[in-house]
């Protein structure tokens, strides 16, 4: 993106020239209440001044507080907590609990779902590039099946498969969401044949999608779900929800991380659901999403998907042009693997009025 920020404030980057852009991919869904929130900068730096760091083999209230908000936000039985750095190790280690608890191996992913570049999650990842990486490497790739297709998933789950592994809304593919038969498939595949359902919710969870979890979103609850990137507002986070089913066997040591859980992140993580719930967030995602999504089809957008604030604008020409155009406009947006589609991933705290700053830009580019 041409743009090199120096500083940023709700869902505006200042450049190094002092111009403002308006910021509706909100640093890849990261900045969920807004870039820098007073209260999680103040949450930093006073946990930063406290104690800055010690690892798992202390128990620390910070972390307990967090493992409990995030408990309490996600729908029974999801109820354990592992914290780590990033979504794709939190991705990781979710496949590492249903390989555990099943003793099985294969995976099935879906077409389209964008889960990570390690080892385990590369294998789920689409993507020939992927794929090809993970070939190379001897990794064992995922069965795949196609996007929302029913039967396929049936067809795929034998009594070898561990999980299955879904994006409830794909970020990376374009915001397409699944359809809630879909996902209330796979749940009951899923208890027929004995396997585990795990939502990788790193893009759409957090309050983007009409909830905190996109599982309450579409009324399905998987065995576990991940969360990271929007979780604490800026820092590095990722946390496995997951059914005791999963974790009850666990000791000490099965699962770990040295970073992960560390007092800095979770404070800032407690002082970013305060916030979501403070200014109610998720409610005004609802609504400034149904504004953009009304105000994109007014101006010829052909379809909208995706939930909240996780939007493609599926447009008549080529979404990386439409995106250089708004860039000229001091808009920065996102672009995705499906070359008509323009990604809308802005901050949770996007305001009506920036919901109209962005349709108005996007006219101009359209008209
Ligand atoms: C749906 C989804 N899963 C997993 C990941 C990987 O997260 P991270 O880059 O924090 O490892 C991403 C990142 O874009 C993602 O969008």
């Amino acid at each position: 993106m041409p743009i090199r920020p120096v500083r940023g404030h709700g869902s505006w980057l200042v450049d190094e020239d002092g111009a403002e852009w308006l910021d509706a991919y909100g640093g890849h869904a990261v900045a969920s209440t807004g870039h820098s929130h007073p209260d999680v900068v103040r949450a930093i730096a006073e946990q930063a001044e406290q104690l800055l760091f010690y690892s798992t083999a202390v128990p620390l209230p910070q972390r307990e507080a967090l493992a409990e908000a995030l408990a309490e936000r996600c729908p029974a039985p999801l109820g354990r907590v592992f914290l780590c750095n990033s979504g794709a190790e939190a991705n990781e280690n979710a496949l590492h609990l249903a390989r555990r608890h099943t003793g099985r191996q294969t995976i099935v992913s879906v077409r389209g779902g964008w889960h990570g570049r390690t080892v385990a999650t590369l294998a789920c990842t689409d993507g020939a590039r992927y794929e090809e990486a993970a070939r190379r490497a001897g990794i064992p790739l995922s069965r795949k099946v196609p996007f929302d297709d029913v039967a396929a998933l049936d067809a795929a789950m034998d009594d070898r498969v561990a999980a299955v592994l879904v994006e409830p809304v794909q970020g990376f593919a374009g915001a397409r969401d699944c359809s809630p038969a879909f996902l209330a498939a796979a749940r009951r595949l899923c208890d027929e044949r004995g396997a585990v359902l795990l939502f990788d919710e790193i893009q759409c969870g957090v309050g983007r999608c009409g909830a905190f979890s996109a599982a309450e979103a579409f009324g399905v609850t998987p065995d576990a779900l991940t969360f990271a990137k929007g979780l604490a507002g800026g820092l590095p986070i990722g946390a496995v929800v997951a059914s005791p089913m999963l974790t009850d066997a666990l000791v000490p040591g099965d699962l770990g991380s040295t970073f992960g859980g560390g007092p800095v992140p979770c404070a800032a993580a407690l002082a970013n659901l305060a916030v979501i719930e403070r200014e109610r967030l998720i409610e005004n995602a609802v609504a400034v999403g149904e504004q953009l999504a009304r105000g994109a089809k007014s101006l010829g957008v052909r379809k909208v998907s995706g939930r909240g604030l996780l939007l493609g604008l599926h447009v008549d020409r080529s979404a990386v042009e439409v995106q250089r155009a708004l860039f000229a406009r001091r808009v920065l947006t996102g672009t995705s693997t499906d070359p008509n589609v323009l990604r809308l991933l802005p901050p949770l705290s996007f305001s009506s009025r920036e919901a109209d700053l962005l349709l108005a830009a996007l006219e101009e580019v359209l008209g």
